[in-house]
């Protein structure tokens, strides 16, 4: 198992460059399915959760090459609508390739995704949305059977605006016959992005980014090429590893109003946060002060910040509360910061942080994606060593985490054994 060693204490000064959003490629990845033909995609990060997509598209018949950010998808001869079951539980969102593989086959099997880390995952409201656009959808040994060569044009008010079910009901009405409307659908920029690469395929869909999109369906659509969206969670882990570490670090391939509520909580809590030029520069000198926290949809704080705002408040001054509204169990770092040293206490979905003066060094695992980068920050931020665990977990979502922070002079390593 492969595992990161982190001398604490060093400041972290230079220039980063953001990759690609994880949560708008594989999304995009999947639209690639709604017709035959070669779409190319730039900017696609190196990561284990696009490796797995590659792979799960492979096995449907599609051609993939993927080099360099470039990821070229020849979707001409899709032989299979079967989801293996060993890649649906490594990747939870493959589940929105069942809109688009309805779009293209009108038949998709996948086996239910499950739970995971971060807590229950249903997925009730992207089979409620698919429903109503006439899929007929039967469960049975744990495999979900969706069928439905004629879908139609529907109203779908989502309970919840969940962006796997706007993305995924997006993708299935498309090719629908008439006009579906989704309402309180998620509006974050990823769901921006699925919307602009489709609209390139030849859809037409308007709203994204506002609580009602509308999709007219069209009868065929084309393969195109398109530029993935700067990842904002990168960005933003970046810009609180600048804030934490005393740093300067200056950010390339951001979109400024995409990090907008990261932006201000960093103020609020003393760093300096300039986004007037092309990219993002954020400085900090003196200890940071406590902050309140909600998670909430966008463009409220995102949940996949939490765990890296709770690392940087662990050692700000002050009492700072969390309130974690999007996902039920996502404090699974809150144990391996108390191994750091951090004093924080869980009451329901809320997390009470009473800053420490300084994060210890100390041997912990990482629980998931987010969870794990915090511990790198919290790591960064310390004195003394840390070891971190299971950091595969991270490498599903970061391209090249450790390069980057060596670049701007964090000191640490990926070992194999220790
Ligand atoms: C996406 C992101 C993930 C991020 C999350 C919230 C991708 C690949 N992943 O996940 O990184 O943390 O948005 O910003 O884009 N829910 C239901 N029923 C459903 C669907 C969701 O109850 O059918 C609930 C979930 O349990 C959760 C909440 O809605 O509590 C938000 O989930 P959702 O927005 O769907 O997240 P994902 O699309 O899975």
């Amino acid at each position: 198992m492969e595992k990161f060693l982190i001398a604490g204490g060093a400041e972290l000064r230079g220039t980063v460059r953001i990759a690609g959003a994880k949560n708008a490629t594989l999304p995009i990845m999947a639209a690639s399915l709604l017709c035959p033909g070669i779409c190319t995609i730039y900017d696609v990060p190196d990561l284990r959760d696009v490796r797995v997509m590659c792979e799960i598209l492979t096995l449907m018949g599609a051609k993939v090459e993927y080099k360099d950010g470039t990821c070229q998808l020849d979707t001409r001869n899709i032989s299979s609508a079967e989801v293996p079951e060993n890649l649906m539980r490594e990747m939870r969102s493959s589940v929105f390739l069942m809109g688009a593989l309805l779009g293209r086959l009108g038949r998709v099997k996948v086996s239910y995704p499950g739970g995971c880390a971060i807590g229950p995952r249903p997925i009730d409201l992207h089979l409620k949305g698919l429903a109503a656009l006439g899929t007929r959808i039967s469960e049975r040994h744990g495999y979900m059977l969706a069928e439905g060569r004629e879908l139609r044009g529907s109203d779908v008010h989502l309970d919840f605006p969940s962006v796997g079910a706007t993305e995924n009901i997006m993708m299935a009405a498309v090719r629908a016959r008439g006009v579906t409307l989704i309402r309180n659908a998620a509006k974050e920029p990823e769901v921006v992005d699925l919307q602009n690469f489709l609209n390139k395929m030849g859809a037409r869909i308007r709203g994204a980014g506002t609580d009602t999109i509308k999709i007219e369906g069209v009868p065929s659509l084309g393969p195109t090429t398109h530029s993935v969206i700067p990842d904002r969670i990168e960005a933003g882990t970046f810009m609180v590893a600048a804030a934490m570490t005393k740093g300067d670090i200056y950010l390339e391939n951001v979109i400024a109003e995409h990090v907008e509520p990261v932006t201000a909580k960093l103020r609020e809590a003393g760093a300096e946060v300039d986004t007037k030029g092309e990219g993002i520069r954020v400085t900090a000198s003196g200890r940071l002060q406590a902050v309140d926290v909600k998670t909430l949809p966008y463009p409220g704080y995102p949940t996949d910040m939490q765990p890296q705002t709770m690392a940087m408040l662990s050692g700000a001054e002050g009492t700072s509360v969390i309130i974690e509204n999007i996902f039920a169990n996502r404090f699974k770092h809150v144990d391996e910061l108390r191994r750091m040293g951090a004093q924080i206490k869980i009451e329901g979905r809320a997390a009470v942080i009473r800053g420490v003066e300084r994060l210890s060094g100390a041997f912990v695992e990482a629980s998931d994606l987010r969870a794990g980068v915090a511990l790198v920050l919290a790591g960064l931020a310390a004195e003394g060593e840390t070891v971190i665990d299971n950091i595969y977990h991270i490498d599903r979502g970061y391209d090249s985490l450790e390069k980057k922070l060596k670049g701007i002079g964090a000191k640490i390593e990926r070992i194999t054994d220790r």
